[in-house]
Order: C-alpha cells, then sequence, then structure tokens
C-alpha cells in the first residue's frame, strides 16, 4: 500500500496531472453529461490549507480546506492507473483524521449524487448528504453551478460529523 504523507512543495506541480488523469474515469462509463470543467490551477494547491499525496512521486492526493469554520475535501483524486487499489480509501481516510486531529468538528464536502465513485462511496465513510449551508458552502456551490457541474449531474454538499464539540473558551479564573 502507497503511503499517505502531506504534499512537498515541490510535488505541487505534479497534481493538476494526476487531477485531470482522474477526471477522465467519468468519460469511462459516461457517468456524468459532458465532460468536466478546468481543474484546478497549480496556484490554488499552493494556497491550499492541507494536501496529502499516497506515492512517491505521488499518484494521488486530498485538497482540504477550511470552509466556514470546518474542514473541506476540495479534491480527492487518484490516477486510474493505480485505481481500485484502495489509495483512495486510504487518502480519504488520512484526511479525516487529520481534520479531527486538527481540531475541526466537521467535514464537508460537494460531489456527484448518482457516480458511483462520489456519493456512495462517501456514504460508506459516514458522509450524509445536508442542506445546511452556511454562506461559505453556498459560495462555493454557486460556483460548480457556474462552472456548469450542476448541468452534468445532480450534485450534493455531505457533511461528516467528527466527534468534536464546537470550541468555547473557558471562563477565565477570578
Ligand atoms: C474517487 C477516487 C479517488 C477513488 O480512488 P481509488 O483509489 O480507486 O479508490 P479505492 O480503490 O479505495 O476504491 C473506492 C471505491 O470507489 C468505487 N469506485 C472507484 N472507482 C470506480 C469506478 N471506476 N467505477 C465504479 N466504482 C468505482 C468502488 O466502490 C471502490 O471500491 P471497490 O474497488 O472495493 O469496489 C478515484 O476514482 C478518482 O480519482 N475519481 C475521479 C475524481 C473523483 O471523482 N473524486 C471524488 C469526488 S471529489
Amino acid at each position: 500500500m502507497q503511503q499517505i504523507r502531506p504534499a512537498s512543495l515541490a510535488e505541487l506541480s505534479l497534481l493538476p496531472a494526476i487531477e485531470d488523469a482522474a477526471d477522465r474515469e467519468f468519460d469511462v462509463a459516461s457517468w456524468v453529461a459532458g465532460p468536466l470543467p478546468q481543474r484546478a490551477p497549480v496556484h490554488e494547491f499552493s494556497e491550499a490549507l492541507h494536501i496529502m499525496v499516497a506515492g512517491r512521486p505521488p499518484v494521488g492526493f486530498a485538497r482540504i480546506e477550511a470552509v466556514g469554520g470546518e474542514a473541506h475535501l476540495q479534491q480527492l483524486s487518484v490516477d486510474p492507473a493505480f485505481g481500485r487499489v484502495g489509495i483512495g480509501t486510504a487518502l480519504l481516510e488520512a484526511a479525516i483524521e487529520w481534520a479531527r486531529e486538527s481540531g475541526f468538528c466537521a467535514m464537508t464536502l460537494s460531489t456527484f449524487v448518482y457516480v458511483p465513485f462520489n456519493a456512495p462511496f462517501y456514504a460508506r465513510f459516514g458522509f450524509k448528504p445536508t442542506d445546511q449551508l452556511g454562506p461559505e458552502l453556498q459560495l462555493i456551490r454557486a460556483g460548480e453551478q457556474s462552472a456548469g457541474l450542476d448541468a452534468l449531474g445532480e450534485r450534493t454538499v455531505m457533511r461528516l460529523d467528527l466527534g468534536h464539540h464546537t470550541f468555547v473558551p473557558r471562563p477565565r479564573l477570578p
């Protein structure tokens, strides 16, 4: 199994090609009604909150952002040449663990409802569809809509409770 670890700076430029290759999975069985819009430019990776990769050189990655005070799985991609051997699962588990250890109360993501490696895959880990969207998640959904994603297939936002309570500072002792 490929080791999961934080991405190094030098590896960030390799990630758009992995995302491109992974997104070709959508064409294979016509899971969605057309090609996906352009993937993230490389500068978005260098501005990410946290990126974990699998393999050396990387063959898959998970990109996590902070959205509305929660961890948000912005992207999970595995090069299909290395697909279906558990790397996506290992990356997702590592991303969830990282978010939990970092103190986030929940992890969210936005994905296609009817693609088997999207919503049904995340549901196996306990992610549940939610319509409780704060302003930042609403902005992400609006961006997806204007990029044309919703025209390709029904989308949903999912949330996983990470078991932390919202941080409430203790009152100062007199
Ligand atoms: C989703 C993704 C990261 C999974 O990576 P992976 O390394 O293949 O994941 P795993 O080997 O852990 O498999 C996870 C499960 O996803 C499902 N799955 C993965 N690829 C699939 C495919 N082409 N067709 C149907 N189901 C698929 C299966 O249920 C699989 O479990 P199984 O092999 O035991 O049946 C990868 O398919 C990918 O990069 N897809 C394109 C980008 C994407 O959709 N990302 C997620 C949404 S943001």
